[in-house]
């Protein structure tokens, strides 16, 4: 795809899809629950699609009305044997949970995924879930998809220290624990979204979170609800870097869901001295042009921006003096090697980036100039090479494999163009 030649303004207000895990989960919490459980403003992106086509393919009746998706869930025992293996294209977040919430099945399912998903490291769920003795095969050392799950209704309790930040890893296990025999106690290493906690009370079902332990009885029955989806800030964060960074800018990102867990990147704006407006209570951002200072992003804060952190290096290319991101070896595991990602395509552009084992080295501010980019086949990666292309004054920007945005984003460009004031 050819994208944009010349920098121009961006200007008005826009409320991005609805947010991506929370659409997942949504589905998933619908199915397990007793009940019609009803969803407005879901994400439709090919990743929900995903879990959606998993969950009929499991037996469960989901059906559109309007602008809303129904979702006619059985509790657990409502699940049926898939008829053959379920294709999760490339929805890490599809697999890893839903390895959780079959770990009590009997049944074997059998998962595998694109061509990225199938490089994905599962190790991260099977090892776990083998401690709660179930049958749980991928392929080589990292248990990479297909991936075969054999449930066991007799599940055991689990007490378990986290290794790595990770609500994928520790939404499975809470659901795995919501079917097991006893409490379970999950220590998180850094604390990540807690999406799956916050549904758990939502439908129903009781958990104790203490800092960084959750304990979680199992043996609990959820009950459906109606709930309607804030706007993604994952999504959200694309347009807010480019308000920050394109000359005389000036928008505002509605209805954004601002849960702490997930608001990570409006604490780096804060460090950068961008100019930005969050009102609590509405969810809207506002950002303008601004003139913004390198900083530091590390530690506790990682998993509070994990999947911004591709375009908060390009935000970091523009603000003065040395970013450094480290602790963020995860980006390595994500739908591309991000790290690599982010320092050849940027590089390639003129942006000064030093890859490290966990994380970047960014200078800025530098100049970004014309060049053939590549998505890799990340969708995050995909549409921050699109905002890049709008500081680009000397030539084209060829962005290959641009329709990978459909992961998260459909809309991704017609929105932009709109804020550019095209349409
Ligand atoms: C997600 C968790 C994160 C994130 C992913 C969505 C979720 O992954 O990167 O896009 O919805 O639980 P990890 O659990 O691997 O950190």
């Amino acid at each position: 795809m050819k994208l944009a030649i010349k920098a121009r303004k961006l200007k008005g207000s826009l409320t991005v899809p609805g947010d991506k895990s929370i659409s997942h989960r949504s589905v998933m919490f619908g199915a397990i629950a007793y009940g019609k459980t009803r969803v407005k403003n879901i994400l439709q992106a090919e990743d929900v699609f995903s879990t959606i086509h998993a969950f009929r393919a499991l037996g469960v009746s989901i059906k559109e009305e309007k602008d809303t998706l129904i979702i006619e869930g059985n509790g657990f025992e409502g699940l049926k044997a898939p008829k053959e293996p379920i294709n999760l294209g490339n929805s890490g977040t599809t697999i890893r949970l839903l390895s959780g919430i079959l770990a009590g099945s009997n049944f074997s399912t059998v998962f595998f995924g694109d061509k990225s998903l199938n490089k994905r490291p599962m190790d991260r769920i099977a090892a776990p879930l083998r401690l709660m003795n179930v049958t749980i095969k991928g392929k080589g050392d990292k248990e990479t998809p297909p991936l075969t799950i054999i449930g066991n209704p007799q599940l055991k309790a689990i007490d378990y220290q986290m290794p790595i930040s990770s609500a994928q890893v520790k939404s499975a296990l809470l659901f795995a624990a919501m079917q097991a025999q006893g409490v379970s106690t999950i220590i998180e290493k850094e604390r990540s979204r807690n999406h799956t906690e916050e549904m758990i009370e939502l439908f129903g079902g009781e958990i104790s979170i203490n800092g960084k332990v959750i304990r979680l009885n199992g043996g609990q029955k959820l009950k459906a609800q109606d709930l309607s989806i804030p706007a993604d800030i994952s999504s959200a964060a694309f347009f807010l870097v480019a308000g920050l960074i394109v000359p005389e800018s000036k928008i505002t990102l509605e209805n954004v869901e601002l849960n702490q867990t997930r608001t990570g990147i409006l604490d780096v704006f804060t460090a950068m001295q961008a100019d930005v407006q969050i009102e609590k209570t509405s969810g809207n951002i506002t950002v303008s042009t601004s003139t913004l200072q390198a900083t530091t992003i590390e530690g506790a804060l990682i998993p509070r921006l994990i999947d911004e952190l591709p375009i908060i290096a390009l935000l970091a290319t523009q603000a003065h003096g040395t970013t450094i991101i480290k602790d963020a070896q995860e980006l390595k595991v994500k739908e591309s090697n991000r790290i690599d990602a982010v320092a050849m395509e940027l590089g390639k552009m003129g942006a000064d980036i030093t890859a490290t084992a966990d994380g970047m080295i960014i200078q800025g501010p530098t100049k970004l100039h014309a060049a053939n980019v590549d998505s890799h086949g990340d969708h995050r990666i995909g549409m921050m090479l699109a905002i890049a292309t709008l500081l680009v004054e000397d030539g084209e920007v060829n962005l290959a494999n641009a329709q990978i945005v459909n992961i998260s984003y459909p809309n991704f460009f017609k929105d932009l163009a709109y804020l550019r004031g095209e349409q």
